[in-house]
């Protein structure tokens, strides 16, 4: 039977339901796929995207990792830049990820899940991607920077993503990205001005080679406030997706979840083959810095290149079964966090979240069960996160609850 050849769109298949089977498809068909439509390569098998991603030297990132819009996070987002520059920012912040830092953090983030959960839990029903897994991260970044709890935020975050059918951004989502900056710029001002015991503090005193971070006066394009920028949208709407997605994958699930409800501490597990079966980055770009050859094609000097992280995770030549949800799996490794130097820096972040995310709904509404229709988010392109998830539940009695 004639088969027509993969086409890969992945500006249409974000708005699909299941890209799994062009994925697998891609691996098996074309794993160095060309897009004449778009211009750029893809790779899509788990070994081809690590080696990618682990060579920075021919795989540069200099010219952004977003294939919507590129470098829109400016100046100073270490996603967008190669070394010695991009090893330099991120030594500013690598610190306050380190597990004693999380540690410090983690009663708030029970405390913040504690009051997100008890705001809804008597109602019976709540859209659990809305008012908990969205809702969560924010407050968590919040805390990790130091700032207050401002709702502000959380809109322009949701309006500067916002793209026209160009794929450029809208006024509202550039005006949305201006206001945010602003406010960063004049956060740090004020932490220069009054230090504290925070993050924002620690980044606006940063030194870099004896040379301050920041500027005497801080603007809006600054590389200092591009890595706090940087650090907001890296760290919301990834983690809302491994939030609602586990949740959701528990609900279609019931057998999994129930172990997970009598054995909590395998709930890490959950986590893993969340973050492997619905990759909520599924997508970076790179640029190549000279030819590369791989499965009988190459590469031009200076290609744009696709990582399909996504599609790397459900590879049979790396996991078993890798359509099969299955929470027991012993997972060594996915791509889910990125590989090399541009390993995601709020991995163990991401991960502590939604523990305390799902040990929190686990032992207070167990049963939940989707009461409406599920809703993907029409967030940017490099992304797969749910919007909205409608339950409906019975509460257990609560056993501790953070005052
Ligand atoms: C489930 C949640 C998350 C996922 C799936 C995720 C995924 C990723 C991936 C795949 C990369 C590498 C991008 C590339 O290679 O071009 C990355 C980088 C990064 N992530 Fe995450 N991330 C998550 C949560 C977070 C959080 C909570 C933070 C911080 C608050 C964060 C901060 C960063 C930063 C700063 C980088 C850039 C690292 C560098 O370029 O050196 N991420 N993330």
């Amino acid at each position: 039977m004639y088969m027509a050849a993969v086409e890969y769109d992945p500006f249409s298949l974000a708005l699909e339901d299941d890209p799994y089977p062009t994925y697998r498809r891609l691996r098996d068909e074309a794993p160095l796929y060309h897009s004449d439509k778009w211009g750029f390569w893809a790779l899509s098998r788990f070994e081809d995207v690590r080696n990618a991603a682990r060579d920075w030297r021919t795989f540069s990132s200099a010219e952004g990792m977003d294939i919507d819009a590129p470098r829109w996070a400016g100046a100073g987002a270490i996603t967008d830049l190669d070394p010695p520059r991009h090893d330099l920012l991120r030594n500013v912040v690598r610190n306050a990820f380190q597990t004693t830092n999380l540690n410090t953090l983690a009663p708030k983030i029970q405390r913040d899940t504690d009051q997100l959960v008890e705001s809804f839990v008597e109602r019976g029903s709540a859209d659990l991607a809305q008012e908990l897994a969205w809702a969560l991260p924010y407050l968590v970044f919040f805390d990790f920077m130091g700032l207050p709890h401002e709702p502000i935020l959380r809109k322009w975050s949701d309006d500067f993503r916002e793209r026209t059918e160009g794929k450029e951004p809208t006024q509202v989502a550039l005006d949305a990205m201006e206001n945010t900056r602003r406010y960063l710029a004049d956060a740090l001002t004020d932490r220069r001005k009054s230090p504290r015991d925070d993050l924002l503090t620690e980044i606006v005193n940063a030194r870099i080679d004896g040379e301050p971070l920041a500027q005497p006066v801080i603007e809006t394009h600054s590389e200092i406030v591009g890595l706090c920028f940087l650090l907001f949208i890296a760290g919301t709407d990834t983690t809302a997706g491994l939030i609602a997605k586990a949740l959701h994958l528990l609900a279609q699930h019931p057998d999994q979840r129930a172990r997970l409800v009598a054995h909590p501490e395998q709930i890490p597990g959950a986590v893993e083959e969340t973050l492997r079966y619905d990759t909520p980055l599924q997508i970076a770009a790179r640029n190549t810095t000279a030819p590369v050859t791989l499965h009988g094609g190459t590469i031009p000097n200076g290609g744009r290149v696709v990582l399909i992280f996504g599609a790397g995770n459900r590879d049979d030549r790396e996991f078993d079964e890798p359509d099969r949800f299955d929470i027991t799996r012993n997972i060594k490794r996915t791509l889910a966090f990125g590989e090399g130097i541009h390993f995601c820096l709020g991995a163990p972040l991401a991960r502590l979240e939604a523990r305390i995310a799902l040990e929190t709904v686990l032992a207070r509404i167990p049963d939940y069960a989707i009461s409406g229709e599920v809703q993907r988010s029409s967030s940017t392109v490099n992304m797969r996160v749910l919007w909205r998830l409608p339950a409906a539940f019975t509460p257990r009695k609560a056993n501790v609850l953070a005052s």
